[in-house]
């Protein structure tokens, strides 16, 4: 029997990956998305897949329509992928925020319980919730501390996805996701800004790039690689939560760096904090600047993460190495900026 899979948020950067991959395997991908005349599919457009999916009017804050449509549709696996994911938005619309992020997965949640408590479900959650936890690196018995509305949304559905499978028996897991990167990124999140940016300087397409903290560190992988991970865990024999990540970090300095490299640019920096500036030193021009525009609220403890229960009981690993991930990221920029 084909088996049928909902994806919410299909038209982020995880939903084109899961969608490719699911179809791969044979299933029947519907894609929810919020309903809006703007649409843009080009991610689902980029790996090939845009007519191959169904897509769904689906909307987060709305009981009735997504009760709906899981009755419609009646998929094997749901994976909720939909969200506000910008964390420094998150601290401008910390309620609608938690409107989408948290209170959308208890909907989704109860919707399956009413439906068919057989459907099985992977709640999208993140590194973020553990924000300033002591420990690192960060698995999944380490404490969490939020650092962000963001976080604090997220860190309600990861519960209340634990609390459905411990009262209900629903096979329902929580991937707790280290930021996980390609050239399908958005342009709002550093590491996309960074190549986009980068790229289009190279090509005199534009003088400098603005960013905020670039010391903060992150623990950076291949988007592809994940969505592998979340489908491994709705297979398990058992629901469980799992972190993915690669178990190494680096700081937004080092991206910088390895951006520049890869699109022939020799970076170099001058002077300290607000005042730091990337000069590429064959031209003398600045080339990234520092804002304080970008500096979150709060943000302290570097996040990096621990896949060793993943690796163990899924057979999963993280397979692009950092300097490749840049690369790649940077190399499809600038073909894209060619055109
Ligand atoms: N966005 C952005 N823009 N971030 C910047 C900038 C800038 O100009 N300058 C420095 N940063 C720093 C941020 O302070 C943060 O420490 C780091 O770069 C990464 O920021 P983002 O790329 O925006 O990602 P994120 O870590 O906040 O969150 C992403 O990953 C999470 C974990 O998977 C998002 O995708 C979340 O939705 C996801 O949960």
């Amino acid at each position: 029997m084909t088996r049928r899979a909902l994806i919410t948020g299909i038209t982020g950067q995880d939903g084109a990956y899961l969608a490719r991959l699911l179809l791969g395997k044979g299933y029947d991908v519907v894609g929810g998305s919020r309903p809006s005349p703007a649409r843009d599919l080009w991610r689902l457009r980029a790996v090939g897949i845009d007519r191959d999916v169904r897509i769904a009017d689906l909307e987060l804050l709305d009981s009735s329509n997504i009760l709906s449509v899981i009755e419609r549709e009646r998929p094997h696996e749901i994976y909720n992928l939909a969200a506000q994911s910008v964390v420094h938005s998150s601290f401008r619309t910390p309620v609608l925020t938690g409107d989408a992020d948290a209170l959308g997965a208890a909907r989704i949640l109860e919707a399956i319980r009413k439906v068919d408590s057989s459907i099985r479900f992977y709640q999208a959650s993140t590194s973020e919730m553990f924000g300033d936890t002591d420990e690192s690196p960060q698995s999944e018995t380490s404490a969490f501390c939020p650092r962000s509305p963001y976080g604090v949304a997220k860190l309600y559905a990861h519960w209340m996805t634990v609390n459905f499978r411990n009262a209900d028996g629903l096979f329902a897991c929580s991937g707790i996701l280290f930021n996980h990167e390609s050239p399908l990124r958005g342009r709002e999140f550093v590491t996309r800004k960074i190549t986009h940016g980068l790229a289009a300087i190279a090509l005199g397409q534009c003088d400098c790039i603005e960013l905020g903290n670039l010391d903060a560190r992150r623990d950076w992988g291949f988007a592809a690689d994940y969505v592998e991970g979340m489908w491994k865990m709705l297979q398990g024999k058992a629901p469980q939560d799992y972190v993915l990540a690669t178990g190494r970090s680096h700081s937004v300095r080092n991206f910088c760096e390895a951006a520049a490299t890869a699109v022939d640019l020799d970076l170099v920096w001058q002077g300290a904090g607000i005042d730091e500036k990337g000069i590429d030193s064959r031209t003398g021009r600045t080339i990234i600047r520092v804002s304080s525009d970008f500096y979150r609220p709060t943000e302290r403890q570097p996040l990096v993460g621990n896949a060793a229960k993943a690796g163990r009981e899924l057979g999963w690993r993280s397979t692009m190495s950092f300097p490749e991930l840049v690369r790649t990221m940077a190399e499809a920029d600038l073909k894209l900026a060619r055109r």
